[in-house]
């Protein structure tokens, strides 16, 4: 099939997601994808600057990754995961434990992010049901964004992605962002007086990534975990981005204090080879479903659950994370990252230039435009990019980078150097 056969039959038969089914974006067919280069079928080599989608971790068709795949296929590719087990998902389930420093007893294997939200929503409520003291709201924070599914959609800010579906998602108690003025500390509270089955807190640690790249203070998130904490509200950290080093530790619930109940990861956890997503749950909620009484299991599965395959990759994903030379990677690119965001102050419209780990970003700040999803201004930027080679997709006006680890320097600073471009091109220096 050449190049414009493949364009034509995709324009009439595939639906891509978060994309209008008329195609306002020329697509671009990919034949190729080697380290941070994807390659499209008219020789054009662009740099991925937002590893898919923040999936991969160590560059695409890492050699390493992809024979151990080959090799899982060889010797098991799927296996129904009710009633039997493997070595891939015991191998994982183990090692995410062990890496995660939390104290977890259990992990819970599904297929992506929404899922694995969906798996921490449904535990945390179930939990409550099997203790004989049922409890149902929800609290999360304002603008988070945790998937596509209905439960996932319920817990995420209501807006562009929920409007047609908002009277069918469940209530939710939304509390501010902490912004070191303790306002959400004391939201927590009244909502507590207006409430009396408070079941789960659910959270981005450190970054709420699709509102924008919104780092916030970590202080103030402590405490308002402790003060949650303390009425035993079930904890669920989604750590779908933040997970696998992306904030500069092997997950941002590891720069907090207190620790989660339940954690959730996906994205990172095949480095972008296959979709797996998985939770984790700590004793206290384990222990509500570790009961004589039948009715108190988790009735919830999916055919692909703890797919061989996807375990297998995430494992050898992991063995690139235990090695000292990715660990160099991930620091070396927190210092690039510093060094990049604080020049980028000089410019007027470049507004808070910031960084956390290995996510880079900084809001464009046109005259008289509000932030907003689809605004002009987000395809503006995405074409500049994109004709320069290099793939960044700016959330609304928030232009960000979240390079796989493994990218060449040439790379990274050819993606800065557009960022400057851009800048430069639109505005003024103080
Ligand atoms: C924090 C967070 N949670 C959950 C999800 C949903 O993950 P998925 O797209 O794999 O369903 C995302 C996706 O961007 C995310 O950023």
């Amino acid at each position: 099939m050449n190049a414009d056969q493949l364009t034509q039959l995709d324009k009439e038969y595939v639906w891509h997601p978060y994309s209008p089914l008329r195609q306002f974006q020329k697509i671009l067919p990919v034949v190729q994808a080697k380290g941070a280069i994807i390659y499209t079928s008219e020789h054009r080599e662009i740099i991925d600057a937002i590893s898919s989608w923040w999936t991969n971790l160590h560059g695409h068709a890492h050699p390493y990754i992809a024979t151990k795949l080959y090799e899982q296929a060889l010797k098991l590719e799927h296996v129904i995961f009710a009633g039997f087990t493997h070595e891939p998902a015991v191998e994982l389930a183990t090692r995410i434990i062990t890496l995660s420093g939390l104290n977890h007893r259990k992990v819970f294997y599904s297929d992506n992010g929404s899922t694995a939200i969906e798996v921490a929503i449904k535990m945390a409520i179930q939990y409550w049901h099997n203790q004989g003291t049922p409890k149902k709201t929800i609290l999360a924070l304002e603008d988070g964004y945790h998937g596509d599914t209905f439960g996932a959609m319920s817990v995420s800010a209501r807006g562009l992605f929920t409007n047609p579906f908002n009277d069918l998602l469940f209530d939710v108690k939304y509390l501010p962002l902490p912004d070191g003025t303790n306002r959400s500390i004391q939201a927590f509270h009244k909502i507590c007086e207006s409430i009396t089955d408070p079941a789960a807190f659910i959270y981005e640690p450190l970054i709420q990534g699709t509102a924008g790249m919104v780092m916030y203070d970590a202080t103030e998130m402590n405490q308002l975990l402790n003060h949650i904490k303390q009425k035993e509200i079930i904890l669920i950290a989604d750590e779908v981005f933040t997970g696998f080093y992306r904030t500069g530790t092997f997950l941002a619930s590891n720069q907090l204090t207190t620790t989660p109940d339940i954690i959730c990861l996906s994205k990172g956890l095949t480095a972008g080879f296959m979709p797996l997503g998985l939770t984790t749950c700590n004793d206290r909620i384990a222990g509500a479903f570790e009961q004589e009484d039948r009715s108190k299991s988790f009735f919830h599965g999916h055919s692909y659950t703890g797919n061989p395959l996807s375990c297998a990759v995430a494992n050898a994903s992991l063995d690139l994370l235990e090695r000292k030379e990715t660990l160099d990677l991930i620091h070396q690119l927190q210092l690039s990252h510093q060094t990049f965001t604080e020049s980028l102050q000089s410019f007027s419209r470049a507004h808070k230039p910031r960084y956390c780990g290995t996510v880079a970003a900084v809001d464009f700040r046109p005259d008289h435009e509000k932030h907003d999803y689809i605004s002009n201004w987000r395809d503006i930027l995405y074409e500049f990019f994109i004709t320069r080679g290099v793939l960044l997709r700016p959330l609304g006006t928030t232009i960000y980078t979240v390079p796989p680890y493994g990218i060449e320097h040439h790379q990274m600073n050819r993606i800065y150097e557009v960022i400057y471009e851009w800048f430069e091109y639109n505005q003024s220096r103080l």
